[in-house]
């Protein structure tokens, strides 16, 4: 069953009911200021932090479901109030749409003869939400309305806001002028800031109170002074503070008026805050709202903001017979929503709990990069900043302060390569070598400075100064899967699985993280080659050679690669275990990487991977499930068969398995898999899947559940930039590299030809691939042995025909 459709044309994913599985959401704002919007107007907004510096208050775990969020009701006079995106009120509509596109939001509903229009959008270069609705009346009498604009102030801190009540009750303040709210709790103290709700239509009354407003039993779906058509007009210290403004609008047959309201935050100099005492400076918040006073203005703002998104989708996109695929990899691949939020806010993620991961920033930035290589720049940076002078790294940093999180600590071992594989991705990109010298500090701490190119030799060395018994990497606290803790071994609840017991044991071994090693390792040799270093590039090249000759010898399993060595030197993901007997980690990176290949090892590895693991939505994490917990193994088996680590279709390990089908030339087998955790192929099975159709979730109940197929933590996640790399870089085949960009598509029997439209390094490929049964490629005419097309002149259009 579908909940709507794609409008290709517009970019836009229309839901066409406010009855979807789970609630759909969008995200607002590109820069400082982020909104999470669902499609009946739930979610919240925040000013860089969604933990610190939160706008508005989010109610989780709530019923009715997605309470909290922009509420507007309006109320033709002695009727029922209804709201333009059904919640909170849920007076059934006659009509009701919500259009997701890139950035903005817009809810178009109609109701007993009128029209409403709402678009909720971040302007390019503000900190603030534009909420533009317009209304019409579409009766043949006039009508008199009522609309109210309402919000809902989050004490800015969100754990606070949601634990510390003897304070919180007592803190709320604002300050109220015609048409403007100011939320100014902690301002009398140590804040600089503040939030502010304004309509820049005349307004008829306000509430700042929220039990004054609601009624003291009141709830948001029915409002006693919307009831009333009234405004209490009246605020109050401490309690609930809200922002709520009452417009009276008259409508004549066929007229419409526009609506502007702007949800916004400003901040002061320090020394400036206040204009008198207890009055705070507001000119932000006044410049802003006499900008957007005029609807050209928001007009402009959101021309703008279509302007900034068509400059970034430019960047790749790919006209195939396929119209799924067109979508999904032109329109749809959510890598700016991973590089903006990392894994903080979602409807999964609460943005109150981890910061930036480590891993997880390094493998994002790879679906990024080629879209805004300056902020990837600068993210690069960041990150090395957190490592540590043995070449380990923090897990995670706060991205407000960029300190390494200490209540995580390190010992993550494969951390360290990560970082290696976003560099040389973001070289690649661009060609700009001179990051490799940028002086980069350990844990930040100033006077530490190296060139980064020295990180990055720290991170290669650091898996080889750490080999076990069998000489494969050591596990430390986990590798990329956060629950497979073989030195943890936690009997009491509450312990963390990630940082109790010791962080490292000389014993328990990953083959994931050799696997890595060949892949990374393999990619800092290749790097040192381009920029001179041959002694290092060979002794390297020499440690990759060993690891992959080790692999083949202790991390083989007769049918699979092994998972790893537990901490007491006994094997995991092995035909000898009796659960987890295979795991999908080790089998789609080592074919990734190109381990076993000669040997014939990958493809058995891979056809392991289909006979054991696939199933209709995807290849599962491991089989069979953990049944029971093993205090050895940690907390993989702590979730239930076929939930989360625990043998779901994991989605983010499937792109190496599809992308290791490409080294091995299965086109086939790669979009098959792709088509299988790519939700836009089964649209029609949305009640099943429950997550939006338009993005990836993280993950999918696995068939040991005997409930397969739903998703769940949709957005957040490492498939976002997995699943790019994987479709443009190895089934289109279009592979930045150094000197060039290399050409390799593998693409399925159904594709005989596309045309893929890539910039790099500012000038344009327009690159033609046609099936003839013949391998060759030239580039404006000119024909290339090696499948690469050279760097072109900024500016330049080069033709490329590809044949396959
Ligand atoms: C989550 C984490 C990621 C980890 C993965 C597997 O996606 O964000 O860091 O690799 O789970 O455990
Ligand atoms: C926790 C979760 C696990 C997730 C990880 C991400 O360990 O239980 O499923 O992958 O965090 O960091």
């Amino acid at each position: 069953m579908r909940y709507g459709f794609f409008d290709d044309k517009a970019k836009e994913y229309v839901i066409t009911t406010p009855h979807t599985p789970l609630p759909w959401i969008n995200y607002l704002g590109s820069e400082e200021f982020f909104g999470l919007i669902s499609n009946t107007l739930g979610g919240y907004c925040f000013y860089r932090d969604a933990k610190l510096q939160r706008l508005l208050r989010y109610r989780y775990n709530n019923v009715p479901r997605d309470t909290g969020g922009r509420f507007y009701y309006i109320k033709e006079r002695g009727r029922q109030a209804w709201a333009p995106g059904f919640k909170p009120c849920e007076t059934p509509l006659d009509s009701y749409e919500c259009r997701h596109g890139l950035g903005y939001t817009r809810f178009l509903a109609k109701k007993d003869g009128l029209e409403s229009s709402l678009t909720c959008f971040v302007p390019i270069g503000e900190t603030c939400e534009i909420h533009d609705l317009t209304i019409k009346n579409t009766a043949n009498v006039k009508k008199d309305v009522l609309v109210y604009g309402c919000m809902e102030f989050c004490l800015w801190n969100a754990v606070d806001d949601s634990q510390n009540f003897q304070r919180n009750l007592n803190i709320a303040e604002s300050e109220v002028e015609p048409g403007v709210i100011y939320h100014k709790t902690e301002y009398r103290e140590r804040r600089d800031h503040y939030a502010y709700y304004a309509s820049v239509s005349e307004t008829a009354g306000f509430d700042a109170d929220r039990d004054t407003f609601l009624g003291r039993e009141g709830d948001w779906s029915d409002p006693q002074m919307v009831r009333n058509e009234s405004s209490g007009n009246y605020y109050r210290v401490g309690w609930y503070p809200i922002g709520c403004h009452r417009l009276e609008v008259a409508l004549e047959p066929g007229e419409s008026k526009r609506l502007t309201f702007i949800l916004g935050y400003a901040k002061n100099p320090r020394d400036k805050k206040f204009i008198a005492p207890g009055v705070i400076r507001k000119d932000t918040a006044k410049r802003v709202i006499g900008q957007f006073s005029d609807p050209a203005a928001v007009d402009a703002a959101f021309e703008a903001l279509a302007g900034y998104w068509d400059g970034l989708l430019a960047k790749f996109s790919v006209e195939s017979g396929d119209e799924t695929l067109n979508r999904m990899v032109n329109v749809w691949h959510q890598c700016m929503v991973t590089f903006n939020m990392s894994r903080s806010a979602s409807f999964y993620e609460t943005g109150t709990g981890r910061g930036m991961g480590f891993r997880d920033s390094c493998q994002d930035l790879y679906g990024f990069v080629h879209i805004v290589p300056d902020r990837a720049r600068e993210r690069i940076i960041d990150i090395a900043s957190i490592q540590f002078e043995d070449g380990s790294t923090y897990h995670q940093y706060q991205p407000l302060t960029k300190r390494g999180n200490n209540d995580i600590g390190g010992g993550f071992s494969d951390d360290p390569l990560w970082l290696v594989g976003a560099v040389c991705a973001y070289v690649k990109e661009t060609g700009d070598f001179t990051i490799l010298d940028v002086p980069t500090p350990f844990n930040n701490v100033p006077g530490t400075e190296v060139p980064l190119m020295e990180h990055l030799r720290r991170c290669v060395r650091f898996t080889v100064e750490h080999l076990g018994p069998h000489k494969l990497p050591l596990m430390g606290r986990a590798d990329w899967n956060d629950c497979l803790n073989l030195n943890c071994f936690s009997e009491e609840p509450g312990e963390s699985f990630q940082t109790f017991g010791p962080s490292e044991g000389p014993v328990a071994e990953s083959v994931f993280v050799a696997a890595l090693f060949v892949k990374y390792a393999g990619e800092y040799a290749g790097l040192c080659e381009t920029v001179g270093l041959d002694d290092e590039a060979k002794a390297v090249r020499g440690q990759v050679e060993t690891m992959e000759r080790t692999i083949l010898s202790e991390g083989w399993d007769g049918k699979w690669f092994l998972r790893a060595y537990d901490a007491f030197g006994a094997k995991v993901g092995s035909s000898e275990n009796d659960e987890g007997k295979i795991y999908i980690e080790p089998q789609g990176f080592c074919a990734l990487a190109g381990v076993g290949v000669s040997e014939g090892y990958a493809l058995q590895a891979l056809d392991s991977v289909r006979e054991n693991l696939l199933g209709e939505y995807g290849a599962e994490l491991l089989a069979p499930c953990y049944t029971r917990y093993h205090v050895e193994l940690g907390e993989i088996s702590s979730y239930p068969p076929g939930f989360k680590e625990n043998g779901s279709v994991f989605c983010h390990n499937n792109p190496w398995v599809i992308i290791g089908e490409t080294v091995l030339g299965r086109g086939n087998y790669a979009f098959d898999l792709y088509r299988r955790i790519c939700p836009a192929f089964f649209e029609d099975k949305s009640e099943i899947h429950e997550t939006e159709p338009y993005c990836m979730p993280q993950t999918v109940t696995g068939r040991a559940t005997g409930e397969p197929g739903h998703a769940k933590n949709s957005w957040l996640t490492g498939t976002a930039s997995w699943v790019f790399v994987a479709v443009s870089q190895a089934i289109l085949g279009i592979q930045p590299d150094y000197n060039g960009l290399r050409i390799k598509p593998c693409l399925p029997d159904s594709i005989n030809g596309l045309t893929v439209t890539r910039v790099f390094r500012g000038a344009k490929y327009i690159i033609r691939i046609k099936r003839t049964g013949t391998a060759s490629l030239s580039a404006d005419g000119v024909s290339s042995e090696n499948f690469e097309v050279p760097v072109k002149p900024a500016g330049t259009v080069t033709e490329v025909e590809c044949t396959i």
